[in-house]
């Protein structure tokens, strides 16, 4: 791959924004402690980033800049640190970002992030659970990120499947977590239509068409 930069200003909001990341551990197994009475749920993760790494990141943009990608849908805004290299992948290629996140608070600061980065025009925050915020989606998809609630990667991935194209490439993050399974399994199982591998230490699954 070439090396591409990342825009300047977009790169130091994301760098800030990993910095605060850097609580997310102690706010994760806050979280986690509400697991003891009920399954977890993702207002239980609300201050926390979950984010995507620098490395990630890079490879979202290099992908989508490398094959001038402009319809990028995301599963999974949190406060908007993925989004951002999407979106400033999305300003080389004259894309959009199509984003949506579940919590209202996170959704709130994601576009306050996405102003600072001076990003705010490629991207349109969908608020809202992502089975219904794209329930109406239309278009082709060039490249879609998965990295919401776990469960909803094999309905949502179903949903969109009609939008997909030969060169669409369809990135899952965090597959080494059991709730990922069924959609695995649904990707392997299809493996005429699609080809699949593990990427980034195994943490994401890179899913092309056959
Ligand atoms: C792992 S975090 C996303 C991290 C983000 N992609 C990043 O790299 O910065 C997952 C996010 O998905 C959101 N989420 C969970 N279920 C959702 C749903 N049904 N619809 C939309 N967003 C959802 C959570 O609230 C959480 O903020």
């Amino acid at each position: 791959m070439q090396n591409i930069q990342i825009d300047a200003t977009a790169q130091s909001v994301i760098s800030l924004l990993f910095k605060d990341a850097k609580f997310d551990g102690f706010k994760v197994a806050k979280g986690l402690t509400k697991m003891i009475f009920r399954p977890l749920q993702p207002k239980d993760m609300e201050s926390a980033y979950l984010p995507v790494s620098q490395e990630q990141g890079e490879f979202f943009y290099k992908t989508i800049v490398e094959n001038e990608f402009k319809s990028i849908v995301e599963f999974g805004t949190s406060f908007g640190i993925s989004t951002l290299f999407l979106a400033a992948a999305a300003k080389e290629t004259g894309g959009k970002v199509i984003t949506t996140e579940l919590l209202s608070s996170k959704a709130k600061t994601a576009k306050k992030n996405f102003e600072k980065a001076d990003l705010g025009d490629y991207i349109e925050l969908r608020e809202g659970d992502a089975i219904e915020t794209l329930a109406n989606f239309n278009e082709p998809i060039d490249f879609l990120m998965l990295d919401g609630w776990k469960n909803l990667y094999l309905p949502l991935f179903k949903q969109l499947e009609p939008f997909f194209h030969k060169n669409t490439i369809i990135y899952a993050d965090n597959v080494n977590m059991a709730d990922c399974q069924p959609f695995l399994d649904y990707v392997y199982a299809n493996s005429k239509v699609y080809k699949s591998r593990k990427i980034h230490q195994g943490k994401g699954e890179l899913i092309v068409l056959s």
